[in-house]
């Protein structure tokens, strides 16, 4: 984990990011929006638990969160949902039903505190309207992206995301080639589906993103990101004509291993 830091007047960022040998590191955040209802929106990756209950309970007291909602069950943003559940006794788990349902084969996630949502269903966290948006892009069916009508905040799930040479607090630190080419590499690599789709009818999902107007992109996968949407919407765009992202195989592995010095056969 690294240090929490605040991106909006009433949103913290909780970061970590995961190097990705040979290729630089990928963000991974979670979010507090500091509503009248708090919520912490994602609960990292597990092997952080520890820190990332500290990171939470730096930024807020856990008691006080009214609600945990939950991009997606992918193991990078349930790293400490259980724990969260524990320690905020007063918050509802707002995610999509079959999040639910696949998490409980795992550990008995309490129904009665769970509230599910499909993408264009909302809910009222006292001073804002959160609703669930399905991003353009998204590696798995039960992701619900968030839209804070209040901040003008979306919370991008995975979509968005890009590798990046180093964990930096906003993608202006991040050069422009480099981010280019993280964000259509990550595109490509984590949604092999949109290389099979119509350019014409991913564009339509990306039209919705631009008629939202979103002041900040606040994606799990990239550092947040003001004033880009624009930017970000024309580089997902090229990315369903363009040529599939190839990732490592067994050659490359041995070579990064070979040069951590510890190859086994
Ligand atoms: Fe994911
Ligand atoms: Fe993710």
């Amino acid at each position: 984990m690294d240090k929490p830091y605040r991106t909006m007047p009433d949103i913290e960022v909780l970061p970590a990011h995961f190097p990705i040998p040979g290729a630089g590191f990928l963000a991974v955040n979670a979010f507090v929006i500091k509503a009248k209802e708090p919520v912490l929106i994602d609960t990292g990756m597990g092997k952080d638990s520890e820190e990332f209950m500290e990171a939470l309970e730096s930024v807020i007291d856990p008691r006080d969160l009214k609600w945990v909602w939950l991009t997606h069950d992918d193991a990078d943003h349930t790293g400490s949902l259980q724990k969260v559940l524990e320690a905020a006794p007063n918050a509802r788990l707002a995610a999509f039903s079959l999040a639910v349902l696949r998490m409980s084969t795992d550990w008995p996630v309490p129904m009665n505190r769970v509230y599910w949502l499909n993408p264009g269903d909302c809910i009222d966290v006292g001073d804002r309207k959160l609703t669930a948006v399905r991003p353009p892009l998204f590696d798995n069916p039960t992701t619900i992206a968030v839209y804070d009508d209040k901040s003008g905040a979306f919370f991008a799930a995975d979509c968005f995301g890009a590798i990046i040479q180093s964990p930096v607090q906003s993608t202006d630190e991040v050069a422009e080639s480099e981010l280019a080419q993280g964000m259509v590499g990550w595109a490509s690599l984590d949604n092999p589906w949109v290389h099979m789709i119509k350019t014409n009818e991913f564009s339509q999902s990306l039209e919705r993103i631009r008629r939202l107007a979103p002041k900040k992109i606040l994606s799990a996968h990239l550092p947040p990101a003001e004033g880009k949407t624009e930017q970000f919407l024309e580089l997902l765009a090229t990315v369903p004509p363009s040529t599939p992202a190839i990732a490592p195989n067994q050659t490359a592995l041995e070579q990064i291993l070979g040069s951590a010095g510890s190859v086994n056969r």
